[in-house]
């Protein structure tokens, strides 16, 4: 079991009958009316032959590649590779594990980094969602870590099958990397939009000194809410997912949901929060209904380069 005090606490959580966030505790009841609204729109839209049509878009993954630059970056980071993925979920839509395989087969990165929500049902057996995982991962070639975070989604049991993986979980610490005189700090959270707890916002300012020329640092949250926070501490970037890009979103990719309490500007892609740069992922997955509309889910080659850049 991972960290026994962190897993107890964790457990509780997860059976008391409200959400914990950076803002304080929400009552479980608002989530359970929005599950039981999806469960009803899931059923009628499965009756439409749009349900086919949004299983396909879920299945349609796209790959992003892109350039971040970052001011303090030490020399030796420039160029290194990081495989962001978050929302997999591929318990709920299975085969999609296939499509991963297919997009990432042959993939050399220096990192992989998951930022949360392995699993989909609660009730589903959370092996399903990890095996399904090592499956689409097979072809990938990691130089470095395999880090990886919990989402909303994961129980504290998700950590376990995770490390069983060889991911180092994450949860309220960090890792450095070092390359020559250089140094990349990473810091992953346990989830904070459902189980916010202060060792996750001790744990961003537990690093918070002046960063020097020679280190960068780098938050990895399931969700962007803790965006605030982090800025303040000076992380340069903020990897994300959770909003799934809105899933079912308008014409022109607007999402009608986000499920963000706080830090909404950090819903989808990339945005800023004041020197610090964040990007939210799409997603790999979906959540129930299993579709998607207006919106691809990807994953995302992020390279890092020193120095700066205008905002995209
Ligand atoms: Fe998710």
């Amino acid at each position: 079991m991972y960290e026994d005090e962190w897993a107890t606490e964790r457990r509780r959580l997860e059976t008391s009958g409200h959400l914990s966030g950076p803002d304080g505790l929400r009552s479980r009841g608002r989530k359970l009316l929005f599950t039981r609204l999806l469960d009803v729109f899931g059923a009628g839209l499965r009756a439409t032959p749009l349900y086919a049509r949004g299983q396909a878009n879920a299945l349609d993954l796209r790959r992003v590649a892109f350039d971040v630059h970052l001011p303090g970056l030490p020399p030796s980071f420039d160029g290194y590779r990081i495989l962001h993925l978050s929302d997999t979920h591929l318990d709920v839509l299975p085969e999609l594990a296939s499509v991963v395989h297919g997009l990432l087969d042959g993939a050399e990165v220096d990192l992989l980094a998951l930022t949360g929500d392995v699993h989909g049902h609660h009730a589903a057996p959370v092996a399903r969602s990890a095996g399904l995982l090592g499956e689409a991962l097979r072809g990938v070639k990691v130089a470095g870590p395999r880090l990886a975070i919990l989402g909303n989604h994961d129980s504290q049991g998700v950590a376990d099958r995770l490390m069983g993986m060889g991911f180092d979980v994450l949860v309220n610490r960090s890792v450095a990397i070092h390359r020559g005189a250089g140094r990349l700090v990473l810091t992953g959270l346990d989830d904070v939009n459902s189980f916010y707890t202060e060792a996750a916002r001790q744990a961003l300012h537990a690093h918070a000194r002046p960063v020097g020329a020679d280190e960068c640092r780098i938050a990895l949250v399931h969700s962007a809410e803790m965006a605030d926070h982090a800025a303040r501490a000076g992380y340069a970037l903020y990897l994300a997912g959770h909003t799934h890009g809105g899933q079912i979103c308008l014409p022109g990719g607007r999402p009608l949901v986000t499920t963000l309490n706080r830090c909404r500007h950090g819903a989808v892609g990339l945005w800023r929060e004041g020197a610090m740069i964040g990007y939210t992922s799409a997603g790999v997955g979906v959540s129930h209904p299993p579709v998607r509309f207006n919106c691809r889910g990807e994953v995302a080659f992020i390279t890092l380069r020193r120095g700066e850049a205008p905002f995209r």
